[in-house]
C-alpha cells in the first residue's frame, strides 16, 4: 500500500517516522510512505531535505493511480474536506483526532466513505498506550477487587499548544484535542452504559476554547469515572487512580512508574494516630504495614505498529477495523453532552 500524508506538521512528522520503521519491519502488509502534502512551504522544503516526495497539491494525490491511502493530519476543521475529496478519490483513509469538530461532522464522513467503499479510520492511537492497557489489566486481573473509581488525568502546564488549537474554528480547545482520547479509552474500559456526567471546562488562559476539563462520568454498572485534562498545572499529578475495594493503584505516569496497595486486614489492629493540622486524626492516618502489601503493577506492553497493522490488514479485507464507526460517534455524543453540561452547568442524565 502506498500512503500519503496529508499535513506535515508534528503528527504528520511523527507518522512519517513510525511508517518509515514500519516498512523496515516487513510486516505482511506493507505500508509505504508515497509522500507528503502541506500548504507551508517551510514544511514541504523540510520533506525535500529528508528525501520524501512533496505532493503540488491534492489534486495530483487523487490523480496518483499508485497511490491507495491517505493519512490526514491537518489543524482539525480541514479534515472534514480532505475526507470527502479522499473517499470520492478512491483512497483508503486515515484520519488524525478528534476525526472533526461535531458528530454532524464525523457521519458525514463515514457517509462519504461507506459510499465509496473505501476504509475509513480514525487515529485512536492512545488504545495502544501502556498506561492505558495496564490499568485494563489491573481491572480484569481483580489485583483490588472490584474498581469502583477511576481517575484519568492529564495535566500540563504549557497552555494550549500552538496557534490553530486556541482558535473555537479550527481546533475546539482541549477537550477535543486530549479529551477525546480519554473518553476513548474511558468508553473502552468500562463496559456499561452511562447514565450520567457533569464537566466544567476551564478558561484559565482567556482562549475562546476551553484550555482543561474536569468531566465526572457514572456507568450504570455503579463504576464513576472522571477525566481530567489541565494545561496550567505546574505540578505533578497521577496519570491514573484507580479504586478498588480491596485497594488502590496508582499510575503515576507514562513511565509506568506506580504501584498497588491491596489489604489485607479490613480492620487496621495496629493503626495509630497522627498529628494533622490543628488536631488528631486515626481516620486519615496511613495503614500500618502489616495490614497492606504493596504490589507492583501488572504491566502490559502494546503490540508494536498495532494500527497501522491493522489500518493495512483492513484495507487488504483481511481484518476488522479496531476502531470502530459506532465507538467513535459514542466518544462524539459524550464529548457533546459533556460541553452541554459545561456550558448550561446542569448534570445531564441521559443513556450514552
Ligand atoms: N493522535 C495523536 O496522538 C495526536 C497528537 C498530536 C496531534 N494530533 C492531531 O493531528 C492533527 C495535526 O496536529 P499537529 O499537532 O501535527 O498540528 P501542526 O500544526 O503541528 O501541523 C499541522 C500541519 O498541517 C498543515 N496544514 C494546515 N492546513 C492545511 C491544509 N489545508 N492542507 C494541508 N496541510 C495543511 C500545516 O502547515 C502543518 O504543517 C490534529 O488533528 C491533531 O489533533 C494527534
Amino acid at each position: 500500500m502506498k500512503l500519503v500524508i496529508i499535513g506535515y506538521g508534528g503528527m504528520g512528522g511523527y507518522h512519517a517516522e513510525c511508517l518509515q520503521k514500519y516498512a523496515e519491519q516487513k510486516f505482511e502488509f506493507s505500508i509505504e510512505l508515497a509522500g507528503i502534502y502541506d500548504i507551508d512551504p517551510a514544511r514541504v522544503a523540510l520533506a525535500n531535505e529528508r528525501g520524501i516526495r512533496a505532493y503540488a497539491s491534492p489534486e495530483e494525490i487523487w490523480a496518483d493511480k499508485e497511490v491507495n491511502a491517505v493519512l490526514i493530519a491537518t489543524p482539525n476543521d480541514v479534515h472534514l474536506p480532505y475526507v470527502l475529496a479522499a473517499a470520492a478519490a478512491g483512497k483508503n483513509i486515515i484520519c488524525e483526532k478528534p476525526i472533526a469538530l461535531s458528530s454532524t461532522e464525523a457521519e458525514q464522513m463515514y457517509a462519504a466513505a461507506e459510499k465509496a467503499g473505501v476504509v475509513f479510520t480514525v487515529h485512536q492511537n492512545r488504545r495502544w498506550d501502556d498506561d492505558y492497557l495496564t490499568v485494563r489489566n489491573i481491572i480484569k486481573r481483580g489485583d483490588i477487587g472490584d474498581v469502583y473509581k477511576i481517575e484519568s488525568r492529564v495535566v500540563g502546564c504549557n497552555g494550549i499548544p500552538g496557534d490553530w488549537r486556541k482558535v473555537r474554528a479550527q481546533g475546539g480547545g482541549m477537550m477535543l484535542d486530549w479529551g477525546v482520547h480519554l473518553i476513548d479509552q474511558m468508553l473502552q474500559m468500562i463496559d456499561s452504559r452511562v447514565t450520567s456526567l457533569y464537566c466544567d471546562y476551564s478558561f484559565i488562559y482567556g482562549e475562546e476554547v476551553d484550555d482543561g476539563c474536569d468531566l465526572l462520568v457514572n456507568f450504570e454498572n455503579g463504576v464513576q469515572y472522571r477525566v481530567v485534562v489541565a494545561t496550567d498545572c505546574f505540578r505533578h499529578l497521577p496519570r491514573w487512580m484507580v479504586y478498588g475495594i480491596d485497594g488502590t493503584a496508582v499510575v503515576e505516569d507514562w513511565d509506568l512508574s506506580g504501584g498497588m496497595t491491596r489489604v489485607l486486614e479490613r480492620v487496621d489492629k495496629n493503626l495509630v494516630g497522627i498529628r494533622a493540622g490543628n488536631g488528631f486524626t486515626r481516620t486519615m492516618a496511613q495503614r500500618s504495614h502489616s495490614s497492606v502489601e504493596r504490589l507492583p503493577l501488572p504491566v502490559v506492553h502494546a503490540e508494536p505498529f498495532a494500527f497501522y497493522k491493522n489500518f493495512a490488514g483492513a484495507c487488504a479485507g483481511v481484518q476488522a477495523l479496531a476502531i470502530r464507526k459506532d465507538e467513535v460517534l459514542r466518544v462524539f455524543r459524550l464529548m457533546e453532552a459533556a460541553e452541554r453540561s459545561a456550558r448550561e452547568n446542569v448534570v445531564i442524565k441521559e443513556i450514552l
